[in-house]
């Protein structure tokens, strides 16, 4: 049996989660699906977090060009985040015939098209389950399960911190500005929360969403966005009178020009699923036209949460490469055939 050799690259929150699991499911994976998932290489600026994940001597290195050519690894699993070095990780990886497994959605938001267009030419896959709303397998579910559909709305919550933001100013009649400060606080939200408050994470999280979903290539650039920062006490209590809840939601719709896609703080109504949606999670609605309406819940970031959709991705990829490296199905997620509808506020 050929062992799969994993590339492990960033070893925080993620990947520690992920180099856990791993070594916690060894013996499960090579038992019930003949898979021997190796981690052969990990790198880290700080080889602490390698000592501490107990990885064995010999697999750290501080250098990430150590994992993506070394020619017995298989799979790479980016997790460093941001632009740079990770679009050179891409690259590298896929030059050297590796699949590579990622949770970066800003990447992924914004250069599907290059990243996506080099994959396909080099042979190789790239996955990326954790990018949009965290643990909730929804990729996988608009990938494979529902096929048999053709897909009209993906729509939901995709960023925990401010949907904690506007469930705290729901409940407790807090504004906009006391929430985020008391969430930076406590640790919830970044210090610098710009990403999720103005829509730009949410808006990378739709545009992979809406990329698979539709076989198109959606970037961010082509969401409209809206962030909570104007949405006041106000605005919640005037929504709750009439019935209504605020939530920041991602939305992209089939319709007659194309793709529509967008972000912004939504009215909805109590007696839709999306309105109990309360705290930190997320969730994903998604109405095909055979399936109806479906509806994922679940937790967008964390540690373990995250480090499942990873571990999910690595063992997709992993599965025909036990069984004696036959090459993986022609399948390219990001499609092109769909045309994207210009933002038209
Ligand atoms: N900042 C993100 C959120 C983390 O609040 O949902 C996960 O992408």
């Amino acid at each position: 049996m050929q062992s799969v050799n994993l590339g492990l690259i960033g070893l925080g929150t993620v990947g520690g989660g992920v180099a856990r699991l791993i070594m916690k499911h060894h013996d499960k994976y090579l038992e019930h699906y003949g898979i021997d998932l190796v981690i052969k290489r990990a790198c880290s600026r700080d080889q602490a977090e390698a000592e501490r994940i107990g990885l064995a001597e010999g697999v750290f290195t501080p250098d990430w060009h150590d994992v993506v050519n070394d020619p017995d690894i298989h799979i790479v699993i980016e997790l460093v985040g941001g632009e740079h070095p990770a679009t050179e990780i891409f690259e590298e990886s896929f030059k050297n015939g590796k699949h590579v497994v990622s949770a970066n959605k800003a990447l992924l938001g914004r250069h599907v098209e290059h990243l996506a267009s080099l994959a396909a030419e080099c042979g190789v896959q790239i996955r990326c389950e954790a990018a949009a709303a965290g643990g909730i397998p929804v990729v996988h579910a608009l990938e494979h399960d529902l096929v048999g559909n053709d897909i009209l709305t993906i729509a939901g919550i995709m960023n925990g911190t401010t949907n904690y933001i506007l469930s705290r100013m729901q409940h407790e009649g807090l504004s906009f500005e006391e929430v985020l400060s008391a969430a930076q606080a406590a640790g919830y939200a970044e210090a610098d929360p710009t990403a999720d408050v103005d829509g730009f994470d949410a808006a990378s999280k739709i545009a992979i969403l809406s990329s698979i979903g539709f076989q198109t290539r959606v970037t961010t650039d082509d969401v409209f966005m809206q962030g909570i920062r104007n949405v006041s006490a106000t605005d919640i209590e005037m929504a709750r009178e009439f019935g209504y809840t605020i939530k920041l939601l991602a939305i992209a719709r089939k319709t007659d020009a194309g793709i529509d896609v967008r972000v912004h703080p939504t009215m909805i109504p109590n007696s839709h699923q999306l309105a109990s949606v309360d705290g930190a999670m997320n969730a994903v609605f998604v109405v095909g036209d055979a399936v109806g309406e479906t509806m994922l819940y679940g937790a967008g970031a964390g540690s373990f949460p995250t480090a499942s959709a990873v571990v999910g991705d690595i063992m997709a990829l992993a599965d025909p490469i036990a069984k004696g490296g036959a090459p993986l199905p022609e399948q390219e997620p990001f499609g092109r055939n769909m045309p994207i509808r210009p933002i038209d506020e």
